[in-house]
């Protein structure tokens, strides 16, 4: 059982909800607070302890709500500050945490800070963004040099000219975001307030747009070009980012960050931070000065679906973690492609296990557990500037962002009117209201596995142990106190058979195929394609040979 002492982030199920995207209340074809409060009784009976809300705030939505231009208050397209108050209160009153986007890097380019920017060089709010001058040379028939060289994550340079002003600005993103001067400390103080401004409203805790791109090099070096850029990449990863993200100083501010949040009780942060692994763990701090309790960990999302690849991962990852450092694990979110798409409908199932039997907290991306699949979306009704700025890619992420099928009428029960993004008509079976009443279904594994893992401290809170498997099999163990889980995951379509470690024996607890829960175990076990098991071993079995996989470490961690 969860010790009490366990801190709700570490022992819960995070589940993200893209606003838009979840459920419409007024018949506007846009998804509404007032929506996600009609829901909160289906996370709960999934198992969800934490919704994290993308961005609702007042915004132009050129990025879909990452383009803020109030960070104090509620777009309309979302409802109003009372619906925001209604539903914090109704998350709390079923026992669960909400985790607001905060978004420091950028704002949108119509926020009052930026258009009193713009206005002058001597405007007081002037070096609150990234101005600079031109670089000189060129010729002058069209706009003059940018600063340096560094490119836009959603394409073209990351400098806009400003003709009233004669001066450029930098954005990382759109051009209607300009990135924020994190090194002004006016800017610190206005954005820590923003914080504390949601944080006295009770929010549970944030989850942290874009951490590492806060502070950029302050030479504005140029970025050197990427030796391993393939044309099918996005325009921005023809660069190595070294001097324009992740830099030294970026971590003074998340320990800001930091602070601010441990001024109040139990709340947390969770950023996100696409770094290799040995970069990334800088964002948890040391022991002594904290930073961010979870930097997203998105290996499972650009890993190749192969079990020695992810072991190896998963291995690399444990080891990594400073003494302090909890791990997370994310199978999708709204900038990535949906996980039935990259892995296929059968390996979903696998996947589900393998988010919710490893060591870490788990990041649910909604319709994730009803096995949505990535939808396609004719150039026409595209609606992301990410895939519209950059067409020939594939860099649209409207596919993963389609409307939530609640049942399988014509709109899914998503809106009465027009859905503001296509959603998929080809697989009404896709629906929570069916899968909700079919222990077959990829939602009853999901309700099965969290089920499991809140009432089991191995699962929840115990040792991760890697196995020794053969292809295409990956296996682990998960232990605490005298609870010991053997979880076998078959990552192919083909039958594959298991040799169980001498002595070893148990019972499936949950399995990908419900006919097999109950099933006693031992010797040599026999795997469908596409089956996964969690197997509870009998207490008395002798220690397998297990690697030594981030053992040390692991009990460290639970101890501290
Ligand atoms: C990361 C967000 O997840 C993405 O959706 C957004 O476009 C960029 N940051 C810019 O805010």
């Amino acid at each position: 059982m969860e010790a009490m002492e366990t801190p709700w982030w570490r022992g819960g199920i995070i589940y993200q909800v893209y606003p838009r995207s979840f459920l419409d209340s007024n018949g506007d074809g846009i998804g509404d607070l007032k929506g996600v409060a009609a829901r909160l009784d289906y996370l709960k009976d999934l198992g969800a302890t934490a919704v994290w809300l993308s961005p609702i705030y007042p915004s132009p939505m050129a990025d879909f709500g990452y383009d803020i231009s109030d960070h104090c208050d509620i777009d309309p397209v979302f409802g109003t500050m009372a619906d925001f108050d209604d539903l914090l209160g109704r998350v709390h009153a079923a026992g669960m945490k909400l985790i607001l986007d905060f978004v420091p890097n950028h704002t949108s380019d119509r926020h009052p800070w930026f258009l009193e920017s713009r206005s002058s060089r001597d405007n007081p709010k002037r070096d609150w963004y990234m101005w600079h001058d031109a670089r000189p040379g060129g010729d002058s028939s069209g706009p003059p040099n940018p600063p340096n060289n560094w490119l836009a994550q959603f394409g073209g340079s990351a400098w806009e000219w400003d003709e009233v002003t004669g001066q450029y600005y930098y954005h990382a993103f759109l051009r209607e975001q300009p990135d924020l001067n994190w090194r002004n400390p006016e800017v610190r103080k206005a954005m820590l307030d923003t914080m504390r401004f949601w944080l006295d409203r009770g929010v549970d805790g944030f989850r942290v747009d874009a951490m590492s791109h806060m502070i950029k090099d302050a030479n504005l070096r140029d970025n050197p070009l990427n030796p391993d850029y393939h044309p099918r990449q996005s325009d921005y990863d023809r660069q190595l980012p070294v001097h324009s993200a992740d830099q030294p100083e970026v971590h003074d501010v998340v320990r800001m960050m930091r602070k601010v949040l441990d001024g109040y009780p139990e709340r947390m942060m969770v950023g996100e931070v696409y770094l290799p692994i040995n970069r990334m763990m800088v964002y948890y701090g040391t022991d002594e000065d904290r930073g961010v309790h979870l930097p997203f960990n998105f290996q499972l999302i650009h890993l190749p679906w192969d079990a020695g690849q992810i072991a190896a991962a998963v291995a690399q990852y444990e080891g990594a973690l400073p003494g302090h450092g909890w791990p997370n694990w994310v199978l999708g979110n709204h900038d990535q492609p949906r996980v039935a798409s990259r892995v296929g409908a059968e390996q979903a199932r696998v996947a589900a296990m393998l988010l919710l039997t490893l060591r870490g907290t788990p990041t649910l991306y909604y319709g994730d557990e009803l096995g949505m699949r990535d939808v396609a979306i004719p150039f026409g009704e595209q609606r992301d500037p990410q895939g519209i700025n950059m067409p020939d890619r594939g860099l649209s992420r409207d596919p993963a962002r389609t409307p939530m099928p609640w049942d399988s009428s014509e709109k899914r029960g998503f809106t009465t009117g027009t859905p503001w993004l296509r959603l998929d008509r080809y697989h009404p079976e896709i629906n929570a209201g069916s899968q909700r009443n079919d222990d077959h279904s990829l939602f009853a594994l999901y309700r099965r596995l969290i089920e499991l893992r809140g009432r089991s401290a191995a699962l929840s809170r115990g040792n991760y142990l890697s196995m020794a498997a053969p292809s295409p099999l990956l296996a682990y163990m998960r232990e605490a106190k005298d609870e010991r889980f053997l979880v076998v995951l078959n990552l192919s379509h083909r039958p594959a058979s298991f040799p169980m470690p001498d002595g070893l024996c148990g019972k499936v607890e949950v399995s990908v195929l419900p006919e097999r829960e109950g099933e006693e175990v031992a010797g040599v076990m026999d795997l469908e394609g596409d089956e996964g098991l969690v197997i509870a071993l009998a207490p008395q079995a002798p220690s397998p040979n297990v690697g030594e996989t981030g053992t040390l470490k692991t009990s460290l961690a639970e101890a501290s």
